[in-house]
């Protein structure tokens, strides 16, 4: 069967929440959370930084396991602490994820644009990856943060006029960060959303 990752809701250019698992030469498994940009149905890239555990793994065996899942305990665990080796499958794949699909690395980049407040000399590599299996559990789709800061902008602005100056200072602040992440990650219609309250702040 031909892959195609917009069976799993993932779009050319826009980039989805995933927990991605690798193994090293030992074969002991780990997992982190990484973003993860669809370039094309059997497409991806993903900028990592350089000192984790899942950049170190990606180099050494040029392959890794892209995870989708909604469930917070994953998430939690796979940055703060270790993903004990219960919550993997043999394959690699994380138990109970919605959906998973294996890649293959086709190529590493230095990144050199960095558009986030990472500190500059924060440095990360590009991995560009041919998807080569994709496994659907159950009907889910990628993560995207857009919509959760349309929802919290949304929120504050209706707070607005009921806070004290330093509530409506912070608010703005939180709105232009919220903002470029949604300018970044988010779909076009969340993008408009964000623009409308911007106008509506009349900032
Ligand atoms: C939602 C989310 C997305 C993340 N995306 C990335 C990313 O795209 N690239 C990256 O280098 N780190 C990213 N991180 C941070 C890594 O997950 C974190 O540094 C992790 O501890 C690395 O673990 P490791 O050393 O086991 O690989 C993200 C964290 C979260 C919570």
């Amino acid at each position: 069967m031909k892959i195609d990752l917009s069976l799993i809701g993932m779009e050319k250019g826009r980039q989805y929440e995933t927990i991605i698992s690798t193994v090293n030469l030992d074969k002991q498994k780990n997992a982190a959370p990484i973003g993860v940009i669809c370039s094309g149905s059997d497409k991806i890239l993903c900028r990592i930084f350089k000192g984790s555990h899942t950049l170190d793994n990606i180099l050494s065996t040029k392959e890794f396991i892209v995870n989708i899942t909604y469930d917070p305990e994953l998430f939690q665990i796979s940055t703060i602490e270790n993903l004990p080796k219960n919550y993997f499958n043999e394959d690699g794949s994380i138990i109970n994820a919605g959906a998973y699909f294996k890649c293959s690395v086709s190529e590493f980049k230095e990144a050199i644009k960095q558009s986030d407040p990472i500190k500059k000399d924060g440095e990360a590599i590009v991995i560009k990856a041919k998807v080569t299996d994709l496994v659907i559990n159950y009907p889910i789709k990628a993560f995207n943060r857009g919509f959760g800061y349309v929802i919290e902008s949304l929120a504050n602005f209706t707070r607005y006029e009921l806070v004290d100056e330093k509530q409506k200072k912070k608010y703005i602040k939180e709105f232009k960060e919220a903002q470029r992440i949604v300018n970044k990650v988010g779909y076009p219609s969340e993008i408009k959303a964000m623009k409308e309250i911007k106008k509506r702040y009349g900032i």
